[in-house]
């Protein structure tokens, strides 16, 4: 009986400490609560936030889960997810919030809970951690249900402006941007895919004036997070094995992976570790994962801190605005909502705002920091002008190409997957298919034909996967990424049941800017956000180039062992070019125009030189005192990663600073 599993293990741990936390003690001499008052104007969320709140999504590796013991939770529960959800009481003898903290970290995402961790360390600090979300469920900690939690309460559904000619093939043709709304932020819902960027991605932010951000700097920070169990690169100096998070291989491994790999080698790619700084070449996904389990910034850096008497975590507690005293333009604390009351609370020292690209200028902005006109023309008092929102770049992607094959059983069919069978493997041991990123595997840098950029810098990211849209049958990627019911009838529905996958690419250095804008004074309404995605006509061509390069990969042996074909089924709306023209390929990627959520630069970093930049290099917002941005909104250039990873190293990076500045 000795086969008790590491998921099992988890689960003992949290509700270990929650149970921890149940006791109620004294309110301690010297510590005064704040206190409440009634919400009269914008006390909740606007209804398609609430809508989800209701809402189970349904998954047939859900339904054989609920059959298990291990699982055996209340379906009849509105809140389909709140069976062993993660707790965050406030420490033993705490009633509530104080009036106030050294420091009030805002957002306890990827960047906010290592920040909030660090802040805390030693007891010198006391530090108010505000999260809009809640804890996360047992459910999002399962890697192969990630795409599943895009429908859910767990993530802010916000739809980017429509725009004219991309994602024309997604519901009412626009594109869905969900961020992630619990405590670990969007490390919680996504992919788990662990990458840094390039060396000279960072060597060229230094370059601009952001000193203290060469690679060399940042991978201190990226490593000091690090505990890697990778197989091949053991003893690696670019891998830490004494951080909290972990970094490892993924479990499950399809025959595709290698195909990918081999193909990737007969095209000249080298096999490298893309996470050290030459890292340009093909290579197995290193994931945010401890054995076959999601690890979000909060199991890694919050988990274990929660009895720090001086680290107070408020889940369901969304920030309304900065205070800011104007006359000497210092950030005095914040006001948040929670359960209809609002709370104002002061910070001694400083407030950092971790909400992530989309709130953190939103916060902005609704406290008077912003562009001038925009603020003005809502009645908001302006306390500073900066260019906040004006840069905004994303990672776009399609992923619709699909291969098939003339084999069963290789790729990821969700009816194969559901098995009872498969879910006590992977509660035992922590693998199986279970265990996949919902297919992801894989990664190669590549450099297309048409680039002009010199030596070793890619210009597209491909990602090999075992599962197509058509794997689920269309009931979780394809509705998690909203696409629209005639594109995936007509294209996808055919290849339901059969052997299929896809090979992404990500675009990873567009030239098309995007950038957002207030839509009114109601915090809770989402700003105007605007992608302005394959503008320039560059990106366009270097996707198309991606694609060709994709098509030789599958011309190889490795693949064609397999019979794989691609999926010659013209899209409804681009009858009108050949299939395989250029003309046809634009039009795809103007249909499904993916995003993959690595949204930044919103409150870009630059040196006082720089009219874009809205916080200077110690991340401090350019003309008031005591406040800084601390995420992936910071990053000023686009780089080749996905930006959990990079999220997590800012976090680190921010802490020492504001260590830095207050001796501690
Ligand atoms: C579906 C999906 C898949 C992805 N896959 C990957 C992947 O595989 N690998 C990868 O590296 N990256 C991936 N990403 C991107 C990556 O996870 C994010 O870029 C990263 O987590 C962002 O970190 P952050 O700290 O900037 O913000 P977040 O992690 O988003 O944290 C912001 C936090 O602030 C909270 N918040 C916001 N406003 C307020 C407010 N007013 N009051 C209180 N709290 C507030 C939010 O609820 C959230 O918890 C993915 C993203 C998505 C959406
Ligand atoms: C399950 O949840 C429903 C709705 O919350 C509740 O009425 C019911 O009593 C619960 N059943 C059990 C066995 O806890
Ligand atoms: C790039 O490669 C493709 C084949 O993948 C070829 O058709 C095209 O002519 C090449 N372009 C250049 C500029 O070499
Ligand atoms: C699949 O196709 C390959 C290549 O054409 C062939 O060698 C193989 O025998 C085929 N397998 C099956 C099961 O048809």
């Amino acid at each position: 009986m000795r086969a008790v599993s590491s998921f099992l293990h988890y689960l003992l741990f949290i509700s270990a400490v929650a149970m921890n936390f149940v006791g109620t003690g004294g309110r301690r001499p010297h510590d005064h609560y704040a206190k409440p008052q009634v919400c009269k104007q914008f006390c909740s969320e606007n209804k398609i936030v609430q809508k989800r709140e209701n809402y189970t999504p349904k998954s047939r590796i859900v339904d054989v889960m609920l059959q298990t013991p291990m699982f055996a939770f209340n379906r009849s529960d509105s809140d389909g997810f709140s069976a062993f959800r993660d707790q965050y009481d406030l420490p033993k003898g705490f009633k509530g919030p104080l009036t106030e903290y050294d420091f009030i970290v805002v957002g306890a995402g990827s960047a906010g809970s290592v920040l909030a961790a660090r802040l805390s360390e030693g007891g010198k600090a006391s530090v108010l951690l505000l999260e809009a979300g809640l804890g996360e469920s047992m459910l999002t900690s399962v890697p192969t249900l990630a795409p599943l939690f895009q429908m859910t309460s767990s993530v802010w559904p916000y739809l980017m402006e429509h725009q004219p000619n991309v994602c024309m093939g997604m519901e009412n043709e626009r594109c869905f941007w969900p961020r992630g709304r619990a405590v670990g932020g969007t490390s919680v819902v996504n992919y788990m895919i662990y990458t840094r960027g390039m060396k000279e991605d960072w060597d060229r932010i230094a370059a601009k004036g952001n000193y203290g951000w060469s690679y060399e700097d940042v991978l201190k920070y990226y490593m000091k997070s690090e505990r890697a169990h990778l197989r091949e690169f053991k003893n690696s100096p670019w891998h830490s094995k004494d951080g909290e998070l972990t970094v490892e291989d993924i479990p499950f491994r399809s025959k595709l992976s290698k195909a990918f790999l081999d193909a990737g080698k007969l095209l000249g790619n080298r096999r490298v570790d893309y996470n050290s700084p030459d890292g340009f070449g093909f290579s197995y996904i290193q994931a945010t994962m401890s054995r076959g389990i999601r690890m979000s910034s909060a199991k890694a850096f919050l988990h274990n801190n929660k009895k720090r008497k001086n680290l107070h975590i408020l889940p369901n507690s969304r920030v309304t605005k900065i205070l800011i005293d104007p006359a000497t333009k210092t950030a005095t604390g914040v006001q948040f909502r929670t359960n209809g009351q609002i709370y104002e609370i002061r910070a001694k020292k400083e407030v950092i705002l971790s909400a992530g690209p989309i709130e953190s200028p939103h916060l902005l902005m609704l406290s008077g920091i912003g562009p001038r006109k925009d603020l003005e023309s809502f009645g908001i008092e302006v306390v500073q002008d900066l260019p906040v929102g004006e840069t905004l770049y994303d990672h776009i992607s399609y992923t619709g190409l699909a291969f098939v094959m003339n084999t069963t059983r290789l790729t990821l069919l969700e009816s194969n997957v559901a098995s009872l069978g498969n879910v006590l493997q992977y509660t035992q041991f922590g693998d199986g298919p279970l265990s996949s990123l919902a297919g992801v595997e894989t990664l190669g840098y590549i450099k297309t034909n048409i680039s002009e950029e010199i030596g070793d810098f890619p210009d597209i990211e491909l990602i090999g996967t075992c599962a197509s849209l058509a794997s689920d049958d269309g009931k979780v990627v394809a509705k998690g990424v909203r696409l629209a019911d005639w594109l995936y009838n007509d294209v996808y529905k055919p290849l339901e049941g059969i052997d299929s996958f896809t090979i992404l690419l990500m675009l990873l250095h567009p030239k098309s800017k995007g950038y957002m804008k207030l839509r009114s004074i109601n915090p809770f309404d989402q700003p105007k956000l605007y992608g302005n995605y394959l503008t320039h006509q560059k990106d366009v061509s270097t996707m198309i180039a991606g694609i060709r390069y994709i098509l030789q990969m599958i011309d190889t042996p490795p693949f064609q062992k397999f019979g794989t074909k691609l999926h010659k089924k013209k899209f409804p709306n681009c009858k009108m070019f050949e299939f395989g023209s250029d003309g046809y390929w634009e039009c795809a990627i103007r249909t499904i125009t993916a995003t993959l959520h690595h949204q930044i630069s919103t409150c870009k970093m630059g040196p006082p030189s720089d009219p874009s930049a809205v916080v200077d290099p110690e991340l401090r917002v350019y003309g008031i005192r005591n406040l800084r941005v601390a995420d992936t909104s910071i990053i000023p250039n686009t780089i080749a990663a996905h930006t959990n990873a990079p999220g997590i190293m800012i976090g680190e990076k921010g802490a020492d600073m504001v260590k830095q500045t207050w001796g501690l």
